[in-house]
């Protein structure tokens, strides 16, 4: 029921979001989060459907010669050739765990996409040929390109002696080619930004040699999602900057939403549970938010007090800017059901693209991302405004 709801305010999301952190100085070991804190309970993605899981029918992840030249024919390119290090920081090991499962779990997303457009599934069918024709292309060359990805990034963790991701299983809270192409752009800005955290943090921790690497990602990423905005009727390019994120966030919403929980197998898989927090969930109410200075409404799962409730904060990350302290005003408690709202400035701050909303401890003044998600309690929501 949570994830159904947290589900549903993400997909009917309209947007906002942070600042810039530089990483700390270069060529120490700087854990990555800074400030990790035991993970709470994760909600958990509804059962109701079959999840996804691997191996894909031609045994992917497991990979012959064959099969990978299969997927870089399909990619249009290969995984980069060149030597890796043969050490990294910790923190940095963290960091790749975390992009590969994100890139594992794009490559479900967008196999099972591709499957419901190749089959007709209901809600996927696109009458016209023409454009069926190039969306599955898309989708074939996306889905090469994120196994790429993949591959390439536990091909660096296994280069510095350390475990690549195994994939989980996978739900997915979308029933049709809108719908799922709406997530698909949202999960992406949320990436977009978390790839600003990773590069921040490879550089504070001494490996900046992969940041090229990261920003070739980026391009990449931002290339994608260009496209899905544009089949959404929406302009390719959302704003001179997009919004910045945190590993938490990131991590947050792919367990929130996707991943089945207990499904993660492996050592890279209980090392990344282990080092990143996941927040309880923050459900984004109010739908359709368009651009204009308005209250917000959101739903939390909490026994808290009102007066507990009423001195934490509301914070927006939207673009590169200063993170938004609201307060929290019309706290409603009804069982362990808590509703209230926050005043979002969206139009005075021209907050175009994606917000990350983040229940907070204390009211801040926050001077980055990162230390928006280290007093976090309850995130992300997730808001997409044009
Ligand atoms: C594909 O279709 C199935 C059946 O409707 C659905 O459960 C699943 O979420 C769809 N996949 C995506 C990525 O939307
Ligand atoms: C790295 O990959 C090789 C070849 O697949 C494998 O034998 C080895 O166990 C991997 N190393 C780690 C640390 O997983
Ligand atoms: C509040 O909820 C937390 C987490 O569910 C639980 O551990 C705690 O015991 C609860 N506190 C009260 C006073 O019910």
């Amino acid at each position: 029921m949570r994830n159904s709801i947290t589900a549903a305010a993400l997909l009917g999301a309209a947007a906002v979001s942070a600042v810039p952190q530089w990483g700390g100085p270069p060529g120490g070991d700087h854990p990555w989060p800074p400030h990790s804190r035991p993970s709470s309970t994760a909600s958990a993605p509804s059962a109701g459907q079959t999840p996804f899981s691997f191996p894909l029918s031609d045994g992917f992840p497991t990979v012959t010669p064959a099969l990978l030249e299969n997927i870089a024919e399909a990619a249009h390119g290969l995984i980069p050739n060149g030597g890796l290090a043969s050490q990294l920081a910790a923190g940095s090991v963290t960091i790749f765990e975390l992009i590969a499962f994100n890139e594992i779990f794009e490559v479900a997303f967008f196999t099972s996409l591709l499957n419901n457009v190749t089959t007709n599934v209901p809600g996927f069918e696109i009458p016209s040929q023409t454009l069926r024709n190039y969306i599955i292309n898309t989708l074939t060359a996306v889905v090469a390109q994120e196994k790429t990805h993949y591959l390439g990034v536990n091909g660096i963790l296994n280069a510095s002696s350390n475990a690549g991701i195994i994939p989980c299983e996978y739900v997915f809270p979308t029933s049709d080619l809108d719908s799922a192409t709406n997530l698909a752009r949202t999960f992406t800005d949320v990436v977009l930004g978390t790839l600003q955290d990773a590069q921040a943090g490879l550089a504070a921790n001494g490996d900046a040699e992969y940041i090229p690497l990261i920003a070739s990602a980026v391009g990449q990423e931002g290339e994608q999602n260009g496209y899905y905005r544009s089949l959404l009727n929406l302009i390719p390019s959302a704003a001179p900057f997009l919004t910045r994120s945190a590993a938490q966030f990131a991590f947050s919403a792919l367990n929130q939403l996707f991943i089945v929980p207990g499904s993660c197998p492996g050592p890279a898989n209980a090392a990344l549970f282990k080092a990143i927090p996941i927040f309880s969930p923050l459900t984004v109410t109010t739908a359709n938010i368009a651009l204009k200075d308005q209250p917000i409404s959101f739903s939390i799962s909490s026994n808290a007090t009102e007066s507990e409730i009423a001195s934490y904060s509301v914070v927006f990350v939207n673009q590169q800017n200063v993170p938004f302290v609201a307060s929290i005003t019309n706290v409603k408690i009804s069982g362990d059901v808590v509703t209230f709202d926050a005043f979002y400035p969206a139009a005075t701050l021209i907050a175009d693209a994606l917000t990350i909303a983040a229940v907070t401890s204390s009211k801040g003044p926050f001077g980055s991302v990162p230390a928006v998600a280290a007093a976090t309690l309850f995130g992300p929501g997730l808001i997409e405004i044009n």
